[in-house]
């Protein structure tokens, strides 16, 4: 067993606390103070519960447990899918006190979070997220939610969680794929607030592929470290949690005009992040030294660094459709240097249109 890491997301009376390790999921009573006798109900899908519920219900012993495995995939993050959940809790007469389990990725924990959110006007709910980008994003803010067809996680509520446990040893299972995409949002935090972890990443990149333990303990440690600071800052996203969008509002129209399931959102982001620091570097906030390091960060962690062909005007009609659109202006995040990061609306509309042409008819 390696070291458990503790982070607490500083909420006041919502405070919780992020506990990190290798077999946490076998470790006795790890869950006991966050449920109490409580009656559960745990939310997985047909990917992950035949992996890990048999022993996620271990720990939680004798108490009364029911469970829901969703069928896989972001084409099931629907009200269909979080209509079953609230389904299966009111036949299953689960009251206000009870409290539900996410076990999953990003998926089952938005749809599992917002049926916590809602059942009964709120009942609690602990995260157990099984993929990187869950175990470093996903599962810490309390951002819950699911798709509509006019768009991704339209219907949601912020809802924080009682506790977020991550078993680093889930992680043995994920395919290679899903990893790097959980690898783009850990550069991401670098990026935006720390400089001297982006350079850690940069030493560790083969380590991290490799799934070396120990390095992906630490990234996965800071990670959440450098998020809950930034959700305890600003729970609601009034401000410098826009900061956590860097190359998404790219990332989300590669992800809608490639076809939804084509590109990982992790692989989308990282190609958005790449067309950030272009678009700072256009801006002259960014220097070309820094946009070279970021590229071959990416590559040294075999992420995409461009968007596909795509068209210019679908591109520019997806970036105008995110939730990130304030009164009618796309609010960007630019980077001032590695470590270093602002939101804004305040740039020339003809340089972003200029920097589409060029990146995305290549
Ligand atoms: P995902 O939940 O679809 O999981 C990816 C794949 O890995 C799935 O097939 C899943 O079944 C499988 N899987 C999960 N754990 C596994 C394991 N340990 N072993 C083997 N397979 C496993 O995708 P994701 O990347 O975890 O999450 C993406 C979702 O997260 C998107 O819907 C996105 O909108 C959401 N998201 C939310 C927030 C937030 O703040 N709430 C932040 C970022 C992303
Ligand atoms: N993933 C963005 C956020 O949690 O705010």
């Amino acid at each position: 067993m390696s070291e458990l890491s503790e982070q607490i997301v500083n909420l006041g009376e919502r405070s919780y606390p992020i506990l990190i390790g290798s077999g946490l999921l076998k470790q006795d009573g790890i869950l006991d103070p966050f449920v109490g006798d409580a009656d559960v109900f745990v939310v997985t899908n047909d990917v992950v519960g035949p992996l890990y519920l048999k022993m996620l219900n271990a720990l939680l012993g004798t108490r009364r447990i029911d469970s829901i495995e969703l069928p896989d995939g972001e084409v099931h993050k629907t009200i269909a899918s979080f209509e079953s959940i609230l389904d299966r809790l009111v036949a299953g007469r689960f009251a206000r006190d009870a409290l539900l389990i996410t076990l999953g990725g990003g998926v089952v924990g938005d749809i599992g979070g917002f049926a916590a959110a809602a059942y009964q006007r709120g009942i609690r709910f602990i995260q157990v997220p099984t993929t990187l980008l869950a175990q470093v994003d996903s599962a810490v803010g309390g951002k819950t939610a699911v798709n509509h067809p006019g768009g991704k996680n339209l219907i949601g509520a912020f809802h924080q969680p009682s506790a977020v446990l991550i078993d680093t040893d889930t992680l043995v299972t994920l395919p290679d794929r899903e990893l790097r995409a959980g690898l783009a949002e850990i550069v991401k935090y670098g990026l935006i607030v720390d400089a001297e972890f982006f350079a850690w990443l940069e030493v560790h990149a083969a380590e991290l592929l490799a799934r070396e333990p120990a390095a992906l303990h630490h990234a996965i440690r800071r990670s959440c470290q450098l998020k809950a600071a930034i959700v305890a800052e600003d729970e609601r996203e009034a401000g410098r949690r826009a900061l956590l969008n860097l190359g998404h509002t790219y990332g989300h129209a590669i992800e809608r005009c490639a076809g939804y399931g084509a590109w990982l959102h992790g692989e989308a982001v990282a190609a958005g992040i790449c067309m950030a620091a272009e678009f700072s570097a256009r801006l002259g906030y960014l220097e070309s030294g820094d946009t070279g390091r970021i590229s071959a960060l990416f590559t040294a962690l075999a992420l995409p660094t461009s968007a596909p062909k795509l068209g210019v005007d679908d591109f520019m009609a997806a970036m105008s459709i995110d939730k990130k659109v304030v009164a009618g202006e796309i609010r960007l995040v630019l980077l001032h240097s590695i470590g270093s990061a602002e939101v804004t609306a305040d740039y020339p509309s003809a340089e972003l249109a200029a920097l589409l042409a060029e990146q995305l008819v290549r």
